[in-house]
């Protein structure tokens, strides 16, 4: 990484510094985002931004830049790091300002986005298909707010790692909601279910993608959630998120997903997922 950028200026990682009574820091008070890009070319920006914004009305924030500012400070970023495929991490907290629950007045809220290169998914994953675990939905009841308060989500991803897995599915009243970091979806009789956007899961940019590019080949995408009984039946089941794209899951809780195979049905997903990748 050759450059970051916080509160309006590029500055070397080590030379960027925030305050220990960030807001961020001492209360997780911000939101942020993750976006991918390809080939120097930031993927579904204006999706990515419309969330932050969306995430910054949330919890009572005022967005310090435009669309069209947001856009010119990440493609700057963007240019002055090495690497044509990265995933800018961008992350706005309320401030600096002594401690208190309640918002202080007139702060001007942090911001800081660093480029990094995009971790290559494993050949495997797409080949074999990962293995996820089913665990309680632990999480608070605004989960469509992407918050940095990510200590849930962490502590589920941990656990479907110490478990020999990639991701932890997240069941709620007996429903799937998503994945620690990913959205979710179950094949059954061949329509894709996913959970609805509602204050249950994040508005995942790559779902939004997964349904359109469904729907053009003529595939039925039902956005209700199916139940942990539906879940363990399904032909199918992915994740997916704007780093790790759309990844099949064939083991869950330790039994083959259909017939322990990526499902056609992901395959043809995941082929129009790389085309559009690519511009096409
Ligand atoms: N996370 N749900 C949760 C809880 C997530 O954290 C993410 C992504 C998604 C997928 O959203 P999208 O398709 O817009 O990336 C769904 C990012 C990648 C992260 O925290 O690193």
């Amino acid at each position: 990484m050759s450059a970051v950028f916080l509160n309006g200026e590029f500055l070397a990682p080590d030379q960027a510094k925030v305050s220990v009574l960030d807001r961020g820091f001492l209360l997780g008070d911000g939101v942020y985002e993750v976006i991918p890009v390809y080939r120097g070319s930031c993927f579904q920006l204006e999706g990515h931004l419309l969330r932050l914004q969306a995430s910054l009305d949330g919890v009572r924030m005022t967005n310090p830049y435009s669309m069209t500012q947001w856009t010119a400070i990440i493609n700057d970023l963007i240019s002055r790091n090495e690497g044509e495929d990265l995933a800018v991490y961008l992350q706005v907290t309320r401030g600096v300002a002594p401690r208190d629950h309640a918002f202080p007045e007139g702060v001007t809220p942090t911001v800081f986005i660093m480029a990094n290169p995009i971790q290559p998914i494993p050949e495997s994953y797409k080949k074999q298909g990962i293995k996820v675990i089913t665990v309680p939905d632990i999480r608070w009841q605004n989960c469509d707010i992407k918050a940095i308060t990510l200590l849930p989500n962490s502590l589920l991803k941990q656990q479907a790692q110490d478990a020999g897995a990639q991701e932890a599915l997240l069941i709620r009243d007996g429903y799937l909601t998503e994945g620690s970091s990913s959205n979710a979806y179950a094949v059954l009789n061949g329509k894709i279910y996913t959970a609805p956007k509602d204050e249950k899961v994040l508005p995942g940019i790559t779902r939004e993608l997964v349904i359109e590019l469904a729907k053009k080949a003529g595939i039925p995408v039902i956005e209700h959630a199916v139940s942990l009984e539906q879940l363990r039946q399904a032909e199918e089941v992915w994740v997916s998120s704007s780093t790790r794209e759309v990844l099949p899951v064939t083991e869950l809780d330790g039994e083959l997903v259909g017939n322990g195979q990526p499902g056609a049905i992901w395959q043809t997903i995941d082929a129009l997922y790389q085309q559009r990748k690519r511009g096409e």
